[in-house]
Order: structure tokens, then sequence, then C-alpha cells
């Protein structure tokens, strides 16, 4: 099979915002304790952070990391995780029904940010809480000194405020799963006089306020136009989440999913467009996708925590782990939010370590890279630069959720220096390989760096510590730049990064 696909040096979408490549740490399960901290552990450093875990964040070079929930947030206090940590309160997480000894809190997790290379995006409580606490979280957590709240922190030890400057009004308040949930107008309302009062303290802060979880919530889209209906010309960004699932085991079904995400960001983009032309507005609020990833492999075993009266400390948890399919999921859904960089500028894969994770951990043992640690890794790497419009003229399936579904699915950045260009490519087809032409116009010297391929025989195949490299990227040969065009053979089922000098 064949697919053309057209590019143009000047047919550009829009940069791509290097956030789109953060993630999201949440207290939940093993994902902070025996995930980023475990005292102790053989590669542990003198505050208890494992470095093997440290080493792996750091490769990847996400930008933001957003903490501390998630549902967990929204029956969260703050004060709980500052002060000396013989003092701070045992509590029972009411999302995830764990214990918490608050061991981390929010300066241990900026400590944390700074050595894995990266910047935290706070979330602040507007389910069991609202503004007061914000407003003096952001005191504590960003004034220098010489306020109560600062003062607490420089006496807690942290001398320098932290200048967070990416803050979450609440998570998911939308679902009634949510403590303290909302309607729209309720939560339109909060958000609005809390980021007021947020930007009262610091006019520069960006804030995320809450779209939908989901776009089969039953409020959607009418939340998203309440909401910005309240809170417009306060926040910047809109979140929306998204989690992927093969259940009926149909892999053409899955892949196909990308579809309903592509979909979602159009009709969200439509009611922002739609808010700001009733508000006669000049202001452009972008979208933050701030949860996304595959989860469902581990529904079944977290039942027994999750409907228990048990209570435990970092419980296993969402520990989904992943396969060679989730690979080709994966892959699409960075692929979908380069395509739609002019309105995606901040993406967190949910989440990190452990908890429906690109890294999984053993108690006292080693680290690993999940299968899909590695387009994760390699879109974040070789996909910061300028999003090109590609237009691809091939075969297509028709799935449960769209027809016309495109086998090939592909994103084109060309990097912030121009000197590179690279491909992303997905052949979704089940058997047959799918031959790429792209004639690179506006690239007239182009040649091939690299081909990066990931293929397996198995789709089930999964990475573990005792077999870390199951399922792991090859550079593979035969893809050549010939009279100005790209020439590649991708095989089927194949997750490919094709990188260009240009
Ligand atoms: O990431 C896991 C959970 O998924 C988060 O806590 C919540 O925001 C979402 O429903």
């Amino acid at each position: 099979m064949k697919a053309n696909v057209t590019i143009h040096r000047d047919f550009t979408i829009s940069q791509v915002d290097d956030r789109v490549y953060s993630s999201f740490l949440e207290h939940l399960g093993r994902a902070i304790y025996t995930g980023i901290y475990e005292p102790g552990h053989p590669t542990a450093d003198a505050d208890g952070f494992r470095g093997d875990v440290l080493d792996l964040v750091r490769a990847t070079k996400t930008p933001y990391v957003r903490y501390p929930g998630g549902n967990f947030v929204s029956a969260y206090n703050w004060e709980d995780g500052v002060g000396p940590r013989e003092s701070r309160p045992t509590r029972l997480d009411l999302a995830w029904r764990t214990r918490d000894n608050n061991h981390i809190g929010v300066n241990e997790f900026v400590d944390w940010c700074k050595k894995a290379g990266t910047k935290p995006m706070l979330a602040v409580n507007l389910g069991s809480r609202g503004l007061d606490a914000a407003r003096n979280f952001i005191e504590y957590c960003n004034h220098p000194g010489g306020s109560y709240w600062s003062d607490l922190r420089r006496q807690h030890g942290w001398k320098d405020p932290h200048n967070v400057k990416l803050w979450c009004l609440g998570n998911e308040m939308d679902g009634p799963w949510q403590v303290g949930h909302k309607s729209a107008d309720e939560y339109g309302k909060l958000a609005n006089e809390t980021g007021k009062a947020m930007r009262l303290f610091d006019k520069s802060v960006e804030l995320v306020v809450c779209g939908s979880s989901h776009s089969n919530m039953p409020t959607f889209p009418d939340w998203e136009a309440t909401v910005l209906d309240h809170t417009y010309d306060v926040i910047d960004h809109l979140s929306l989440h998204m989690y992927f699932a093969n259940k009926e085991h149909n892999t053409l079904n899955y892949l196909a999913k990308t579809e309903t995400l592509d979909r979602y960001i159009q009709t969200v983009s439509g009611v922002i467009d739609y808010v700001k032309a009733k508000k006669r507005s000049k202001k452009n609020v972008t979208i933050s996708f701030d949860e996304w990833n595959v989860w469902y492999h581990s529904h079944e075993q977290d039942k027994k925590i999750l409907e228990g009266d048990d209570w435990p400390d970092a419980p296993h948890l969402l520990e989904d782990i992943y396969n060679f399919e989730d690979v080709l999921q994966v892959g699409g859904v960075l692929n979908t939010f380069i395509r739609r960089a002019d309105r995606v500028k901040i993406a967190c894969i949910a989440q990190l370590v452990n908890v429906i994770a690109p890294i999984m951990t053993e108690t006292g043992g080693p680290a690993w890279k999940q299968t899909i640690y590695y387009p994760f890794l390699f879109a974040s790497l070789y996909g910061r630069g300028t999003s090109l419009r590609a237009v691809v003229d091939g075969p297509t399936y028709d799935a449960d959720i769209a027809n016309d579904v495109p086998y090939l699915d592909v994103s084109v950045v060309r990097s912030t220096g121009g000197d590179a260009l690279t491909f992303f490519v997905v052949n979704r087809h089940l058997t047959e390989t799918l031959d790429l032409t792209s004639a690179l116009n506006g690239f007239p010297a182009a040649r091939v760096v690299e081909h990066i391929q990931m293929t397996h025989p198995d789709l089930n195949a999964v990475n573990s510590a005792a077999n870390p490299d199951n399922v792991v990227p090859k550079t593979v040969g035969g893809t050549v730049v010939e009279d100005g065009a790209l020439l590649s053979k991708l095989p089927p089922l194949s997750y490919n990064v094709i990188r260009l000098a240009v």
C-alpha cells in the first residue's frame, strides 16, 4: 500500500509549545512514595529521592510536572505537607482511599523538580476548599518574605520563593466523583474569584481552568461555555482530560480513538472562539490537555483497594503495565497534539512514575522504562519547533467511532533552529507495509540522519523489571531522500521517528 504525504516548509500550523511534553505526579498509589521518594533505596540521595528515577525523568526533558493532583487535590490541605516532617499529620485521602503521611509536600516537590530538570505546575483545591486557601498557598510559595505565609516558608527552610508560574484552578470539577463537585455555574464563579485573587497577588501567573474530564461527560460542551463565560478574562488555559482503553481488544478501533481526541479539541476550540466572540475579547484562551494516557490494564486489580476499607499507605494502584500496542496509541496521541499545536499549548502525560506511567519502580529494586516511555521521549526530544501541515493521501478504514481513519498517522516538526525536520509516523495497518513518499518542498538539501523504529511480533509484549528491554526502539536503514522526496517502507503496526537534516 502507498501513502503520499505533502508538506511545505512555509505551510505551518504553529509553533509547538514545549509544554505539551509535560507530565503529572499525584499523591496516588506509589507515584510519590516509592516512586520518586524512597529514603533508604540504594540510589536515594540525601533528600530521599530515587536517583534511578531522576535519571529516567531527566532524560525525557519533560518541562513541567503537574502536582499534587488529580482527584487527590480536591480534599488536600497544602499546609499538611509543610513544616517539620515529624509534626505533619497522617490523613485519609478520600479520592483513592489511602493514607498519606505528608512526608512530601510542596517544598520537597519543588526541590525534586529542580533535580529532575523540570518545573512545577501546581493545582489549588477548589473542591473542599477555595479562594482563601489558594491565596495563602500562592503567597507561601511565591512571596520573597516579610509576610505571614512567606516567612513561614522561610522558617521551614526555603529562603527563596519558588516562583511557580503555572496554576490549575482545581481538578475535574465537572466530575460527580470529585470531592466538592460543582455545577458549571458554581465552579465558574469560584474559579473566577480565586483566579482574580491569585492575579491580584501576581499578574504574571498563568491560570488553568477546568474544562471537561472527558468528551463523554453529559455536561460537555455546555460546561466549557458556562465556565468560560465566568472566567474568560481571568484565565489563560482551559484544561481537558482524556484516557484511552482497548477493552474490546480491537486494535483498529483502539487506534482510531485519536479521532475522538481530535474532535474533542476541535469542538472545545469552537466553544472558546464562541465565548471570545461573545465577550468581544482580543484574548486567546488555549487548551491545557493536562491529563492523557492509556488507562485500563489495571482497572480490575484496583477494585479491591478502591472498594475496600483498608486505607493502605502507597498501595499498588493504577499500575498499568503497557504493551507494544500502547506505543502506537501514545504515538498517535502525541501526533494529534502536534497537529493541534495552534490550540493545545500544554499537555501532561498522566502520570510519570508507577501510576499509569512511562516509568515503573520496584520498592527497594530497579526502575525501568515501560513501552510508552519511548514515544513520549522521542516526541519531547525531537518534536520541538514548528508543526508543519502534513496532507495525507493514502488508504483509510472505517472504525466504530469514525469513518475514513487514515492507516498512516503522521505529524511533522521543523526544529526551532530550522536545521532538522522530524516525521513521527504510525502505520496502523495490521498486516500491510506502507510505502511512504513525501516530497520535501522547501527543503532542497534534506538528508536522512536516523530512522528510529518500534515494531514487535506480539502486540501484548511488555517490559518488566526482569526483562526491561523486551520492547525497545531500534535504528533501521532503507529510508532515503531521492530527488527531493523522502522514501520509506513502514512495516505494519509500527511507530517511526524519521529524523532529517535540512
Ligand atoms: O490520573 C488519574 C486520575 O484521573 C486523576 O486523579 C483524575 O484527575 C482523573 O480522573
